[in-house]
């Protein structure tokens, strides 16, 4: 009997990392989250004694300085944690002889490119965030020959601070939500995540498929406008609270941070090198605003 699978994961609270302890057991595998204080990103020095005392078989990078917008006021921070954090996280896997899968994301695209990105177009982050973490998947490189870079895009959650939830808490309180209509990318399920992480850790482990870069989204494309709309319209058939979705142009709503008007990811590589291909957003959604509708978010009467 070959013994469980176990990942050890850096963040505790962070979407991704709660979605991998909930997929543990149907995926029969460990799943130990390691945050703050144990494992600080910000503390460099301290990461190998909190992951060798963890015992990892693969070590999963999720912990990250996400504020996109906080990003660009404070650059050096985002920089220790997603570029200087995140690569000695892989140093640390690779002193304890184990692989480390990284999760990264589509902001290290400009978005110009009118066709979803493969692996090996060329990066141009527009802003801290993804300079940042274009930098960590350098030094994640770098310091670990076993890893896996996986990009994702536009995550959402049960939990947490993600579209879904803020669309749905916002129409608690509004009749009409302007929404960007001018920006593509596919709205990508934490849970479908897990899922994907796992399976890859899985044949970085038994050396049975490469590393490398990877895109791994939901099937399927929307614009910000369309993913609030089908939002609403789940909530409102499940009884919970709904909005009307004025489509508005970014440039009628601007922050702080750029973001690529194109963030549509090419997924062949991966279905092609480890068989592993995300379920459509639409179909992951309804799963997502089932658990949240009518629990926790009610149409109020
Ligand atoms: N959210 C998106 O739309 C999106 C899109 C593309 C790619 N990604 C990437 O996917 C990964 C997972 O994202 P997510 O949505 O799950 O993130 P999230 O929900 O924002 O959670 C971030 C996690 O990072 C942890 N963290 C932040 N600073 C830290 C530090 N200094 N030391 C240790 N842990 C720290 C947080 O810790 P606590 O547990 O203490 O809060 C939390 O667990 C990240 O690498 C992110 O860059 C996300």
């Amino acid at each position: 009997m070959t013994a469980r699978l176990r990942l050890v994961v850096t963040g505790s609270q962070g979407q991704v990392v709660r979605a991998l302890g909930e997929r543990a057991v149907q995926h029969d595998v460990d799943v130990i989250a390691l945050g703050r204080p144990q494992l600080d990103l910000l503390q460099p020095a301290k990461i190998f004694a909190a992951l060798e005392a963890a015992r990892p078989d693969v070590v999963v990078s999720a912990a990250a300085y996400t504020a996109v917008d906080l990003a660009e006021s404070n650059a050096a921070e985002a920089h220790a944690v997603n570029a200087v954090g995140a690569g000695e996280v892989a140093r640390a896997a690779a002193s304890l002889g184990v692989p480390v899968v990284h999760l990264s994301t589509d902001y290290v695209f400009d978005g110009t490119l009118g066709r979803p990105y493969r692996e090996d177009d060329p990066t141009g982050p527009v802003g801290e965030y993804g300079r940042g973490k274009l930098a960590g998947e350098q030094a994640v490189a770098a310091a670990n020959p076993a890893h896996a870079i996986l990009r994702t895009a536009w995550v959402y959650s049960p939990f947490g601070k993600n579209f879904v939830r803020t669309m749905l808490n916002l129409a608690a309180t509004r009749e009409e939500i302007n929404v960007v209509a001018d920006q593509r990318g596919s709205p990508t399920s934490a849970h479908d995540i897990a899922d994907g992480v796992i399976e890859v850790a899985r044949h970085l482990r038994s050396n049975t498929a490469p590393g490398g870069v990877f895109h791994m989204t939901a099937q399927g494309e929307a614009t910000w406008a369309e993913f609030a709309e089908a939002i609403f319209a789940l909530s409102r058939m499940a009884g919970g609270p709904f909005a009307r979705v004025k489509p508005i142009p970014t440039s009628a709503y601007p922050t702080p941070a750029r973001r690529p008007a194109n963030s549509r990811l090419d997924n062949a590589k991966l279905a092609r090198e480890h068989g592993v291909s995300l379920p459509h957003w639409r179909d992951a959604l309804a799963v997502c605003v089932a658990r949240l509708v009518p629990g926790e978010f009610r149409k109020a009467s």
